[in-house]
């Protein structure tokens, strides 16, 4: 049975990856920061494993990691955070709080994975990032700059790894209805508006995100690391796409 660790498997699309991950055999644990809600997700996956910890605090994640028997198989770096606000109006503390989390959390949760699997000789480690890793969003702060900052340390972690019989993999998802946009989707407005510019012509699903997971982690995609997998139904290609021809 291979285990799993998922960061910010406590809600939105952290949790849907654990239900496909516990679906598909196998033993989760979820790290998330509220021991309460950790213990909540945990409940309905006899083999689960609690790992409450903030991913920004090394000796917790350490601590957490070490509720595993043994090295995990997988690790999916989940947790994230957004603040909205155009950069001029917001303080240093929330610029510092988004790339403490979104980026700092990844190098901390990816170093406790690679210092643990590299001894056994194998292990996968994916980062979620965002079509924000490409470009940048109204009001979007810190987010586009930690997202893109988290591509990139998953390509060097994929570099200096890759000899060890580790892979590194990151997914970067478009227009998600669930997890801290399901906000945004709660008017019916912006969800048609979204959805029409997108080449598929629908929004995401926590979902379609889980099931990228599973195909990165199958053993068909064993020789692929150092990639950004964006998952968006084409949004990010399609900026020529209302370009007016005669
Ligand atoms: N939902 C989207 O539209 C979307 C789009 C692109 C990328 N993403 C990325 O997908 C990932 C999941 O996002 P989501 O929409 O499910 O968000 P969410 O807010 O629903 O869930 C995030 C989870 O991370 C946990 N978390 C936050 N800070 C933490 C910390 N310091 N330590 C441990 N856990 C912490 C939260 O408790 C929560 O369970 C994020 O990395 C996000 O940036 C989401």
């Amino acid at each position: 049975m291979k285990t799993a660790v998922v960061t910010g498997g406590a809600a939105g699309i952290g949790a849907e990856i654990v239900r496909l991950l516990a679906e598909n055999g196998y033993r989760v644990g979820i790290l998330d920061v509220d021991p309460q809600a950790v213990a909540t997700a945990c409940a309905p996956y006899p083999n689960a494993v609690a790992m409450p910890a903030d991913v920004t605090d090394e000796a917790a994640v350490a601590a957490a990691f070490d509720r595993l028997e043994g090295a995990p198989d997988l690790v999916v770096n989940n947790a994230g955070i957004v603040r909205f606000g155009k950069l001029a109006d917001q303080t240093v503390a929330d610029f510092r709080k988004v790339i403490e989390i979104n980026l700092v959390g990844v190098y901390i949760v990816t170093r406790e994975a690679v210092r643990r699997m590299a001894p056994r000789g194998s292990g996968h480690v994916i980062g979620l990032t965002s079509i924000n890793a490409y470009g940048p969003g109204p009001g979007s702060g810190a987010y586009p700059a930690a997202k893109c900052g988290v591509k990139q340390l998953i390509k060097q972690f994929a570099l200096e790894y890759g000899d060890q019989g580790l892979r590194f993999n990151s997914i970067a998802p478009g227009f998600i209805v669930g997890g801290m946009s399901a906000p945004i989707y709660a008017d019916p407005k912006v969800r048609a508006a979204r959805s029409a510019g997108v080449p598929l012509g629908r929004l995401g699903t926590p979902a379609d995100i889980a099931n990228a997971v599973l195909f990165l982690d199958g053993e068909g995609a064993g020789y692929i690391t150092g990639h950004d997998l964006v998952i968006d139904g084409g949004v990010s290609h399609a900026v020529l796409r209302n370009l007016p021809r005669e």
